[in-house]
This record gives structure tokens, C-alpha cells and sequence, in this order.
């Protein structure tokens, strides 16, 4: 689990003036789900075009399997499979054709040929519209085909761009459930998305491409723990501690917790970090005052604040007073 299949240094690529890749590194482990994260235009699919050799970088270096793409693209092809931001499958013909024809491009013996789209219109669960035009599939049915296709060479190394855009929350989860079975059975997968929830589901590392480098890259938890602490968040909902909180009952608890109030809710939040003495006296402070405690609740700080303070200006520092957020898990 602990060799690299996919290392990237110092890569580069303009495009004319525009500098979209000004130095990234990535390192991604064999059998891992590595997800890259990036804005519209961050230059995701100029890194994976790069590396399945679509395109070719201005400098740094790339491996698949410790093969050079730029000086081996060939031997690069045989092992790494991409599925396109834009499914490229033919309107014309049937699913089954479809895949027999890129069998057959991909040289599969003859004699295996037609087993292996069996086989993975079966895993797709498309056998039933095997024989359907692809022109009569829906949007889902579209990308799990796109996706039986690049795996026809039976590929180590998937790489799907933004594989669910597009697709309705069902769909996108079955697909999901595919990718995570690819991983088990041992293919390694780097898939680019703008989805954080994806991002935050599927992946083992997460990697934030913005202005050109990786501006941080962890696991879903160790990127959040980047942006804030969790909290620990304390409710009052009910207008008599409305009205007292107003009226000061909350100073006793200046320096040790925030307090943020709208019509409906007063809220206090403090650090996980907090000692447990220190809840306990927020919490008596605001019951000696008066106040009634309709829920205590841990939040914890979701890949969205990661990501917009990772991809916005002004930098992270620079809002420190983010709003709470119930993570999503
Ligand atoms: N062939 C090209 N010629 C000129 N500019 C290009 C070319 N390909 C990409 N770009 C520019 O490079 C930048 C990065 O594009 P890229 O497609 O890699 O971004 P992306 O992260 O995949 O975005 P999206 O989320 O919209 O798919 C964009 O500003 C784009 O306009
Ligand atoms: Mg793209």
C-alpha cells in the first residue's frame, strides 16, 4: 500500500501567459483513492491529461509506475485508463458495441473479447440495456459505461475526471459504491472533483490545487483540522434566556466562550481543546443566569471551510470569525 504509483515534482504548464501548473507535487500510493480538489479553471484536467499523456508539461517531472510519461507515453497508456470530464461514448451504437470496439482497439484477444464487456456490463449493472442504443441511457447509465470502458485493459491506474458532475444524488452514489470496489480489488484511483462531500467520502488523501501549486493535501480529517478546531457548541432557543442573555447574564462567560446571537438562537461556542472544567463552568455560569439549555453539540469545521479558505481571497488568517457549521457525517 506504501509504494508510490503516481509521482509528480515541480510540474509545470502554460498556456501562453497563463500559468496554470507553476509547480505541483503529488504522490499517490498503489490501491489508494486519491481525490484532487480545485476550483473551476484550478488546472484539474490539465494535471490528469498530463499524466495519462494527453498533454505534455512545460517542466517538471512525471511517473506512473515509476515510468516517465513524457519519455514513455506508450508504456505509460498500458497502465493508467481515463475516464473524461465529457463521457465519450458512441450515440450510435449499442453498449455491448461500444465496448467490443474499444476491446478491440485495446487488442484484447479475440477469444476474451466478448467476455470482458460481459463482464463489465454485468459489475455496471447494465447487462439489461447491453442492447439498447446508447443515445436511449440516462446521464448515469452514460458515465457507468464511459467508466466499463476505460476499464477494458484492465487498467492499474483509473483516473476519473469529475466523474459525477452532472449526476443526480442516486446515481452519484452508485457510482461511488463502483469506485470503492475498484480500490478494494487494487486499482489506484485519482479522481478530480469540485464535489467536497465526494471528496470527503471516497477519498483516502485529498490534495487542494489552487493558484497553480497544491495548497494542502491530508486526509478529509487532517485538512479540517488545518481550517479550525472543532467546537463545542452550546443552544438556547427559548426567549426568556433570549431576553436574559441581553441582559448580561452571559458576561460571566466573557474570555471563555464566544457568544453569537440572532432572533431565534444564542449560541456559545469554545474549543474541543477546552478542559472539561471549563464547559462545565460556561454551563453553570449560563444556567446561574438563567439561561435554558436546549442542546450542547460537538461541530466539526466541513471540507467547505477547508476549501474556501484554501481557494479564496483573502487568505485563511484574514476570516478568522467563520460561522459554525454541523458537518455533514
Ligand atoms: N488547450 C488550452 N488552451 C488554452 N487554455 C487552456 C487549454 N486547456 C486549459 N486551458 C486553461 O487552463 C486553465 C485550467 O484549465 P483546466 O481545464 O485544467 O481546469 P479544471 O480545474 O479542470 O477546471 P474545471 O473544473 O472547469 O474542469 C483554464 O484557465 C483553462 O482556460
Ligand atoms: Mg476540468
Amino acid at each position: 500500500m506504501n509504494d508510490p504509483m503516481i509521482e509528480v515534482r515541480g510540474l509545470r504548464k502554460a498556456y501562453g501567459r497563463h500559468e496554470v501548473l507553476r509547480g505541483v507535487d503529488l504522490d499517490v500510493r498503489r490501491g489508494e483513492i486519491f481525490a484532487l480538489l480545485g476550483p473551476n479553471g484550478a488546472g484539474k484536467t490539465t494535471t490528469v491529461n498530463i499524466l495519462t499523456t494527453l498533454v505534455r508539461p512545460d517542466g517538471g517531472t512525471a511517473t506512473v509506475a515509476g515510468i516517465d510519461v513524457v519519455r514513455h507515453p506508450g508504456a505509460v497508456r498500458r497502465r493508467i485508463a481515463l475516464t473524461g470530464q465529457y463521457a465519450s461514448v458512441d450515440e450510435f451504437q449499442t453498449g455491448e458495441e461500444n465496448l467490443v470496439m474499444m476491446a478491440d482497439l485495446a487488442h484484447l484477444p479475440h477469444r476474451s473479447v466478448r467476455r470482458r464487456a460481459h463482464e463489465l456490463l454485468d459489475r455496471f449493472g447494465l447487462t439489461d440495456a447491453a442492447g439498447r442504443r446508447v443515445a436511449t441511457y440516462s446521464g448515469g447509465m452514460r458515465r457507468r459505461l464511459d467508466l466499463a470502458i476505460s476499464l477494458v485493459s484492465d487498467p492499474e491506474v483509473l483516473v476519473l475526471d469529475e466523474p459525477t458532475t452532472g449526476l443526480d444524488p442516486v446515481s452519484r452514489t452508485q457510482l461511488w459504491d463502483v469506485v470503492r470496489s475498484l480500490a478494494t480489488d487494487g486499482t489506484t484511483i485519482l479522481l478530480t472533483t469540485q464535489y467536497l462531500e465526494e471528496a470527503d467520502q471516497l477519498a483516502d488523501t485529498i490534495a487542494v490545487l489552487a493558484d497553480g501549486r497544491i495548497a494542502a493535501r491530508g486526509t478529509a480529517s487532517e485538512l479540517k483540522a488545518l481550517v479550525a478546531d472543532d467546537k463545542v457548541r452550546v443552544v438556547f432557543d427559548d426567549a426568556t434566556s433570549l431576553a436574559a442573555a441581553r441582559g448580561g447574564a452571559l458576561a460571566g462567560v466573557d474570555g471563555l466562550a464566544e457568544a453569537e446571537a440572532d432572533d431565534k438562537q444564542l449560541t456559545l461556542t469554545l474549543p474541543s481543546s477546552a478542559p472539561v472544567h471549563t464547559i462545565r463552568e460556561v454551563l453553570a455560569r449560563a444556567e446561574h443566569g438563567g439561561l435554558e439549555i436546549a442542546g450542547v453539540s460537538v461541530v466539526r469545521p466541513t471540507l467547505d471551510d477547508v476549501f474556501l479558505a484554501l481557494t479564496q481571497r483573502p487568505a485563511p488568517q484574514a476570516t478568522p470569525n467563520r460561522t459554525p457549521q454541523e458537518t455533514r457525517r
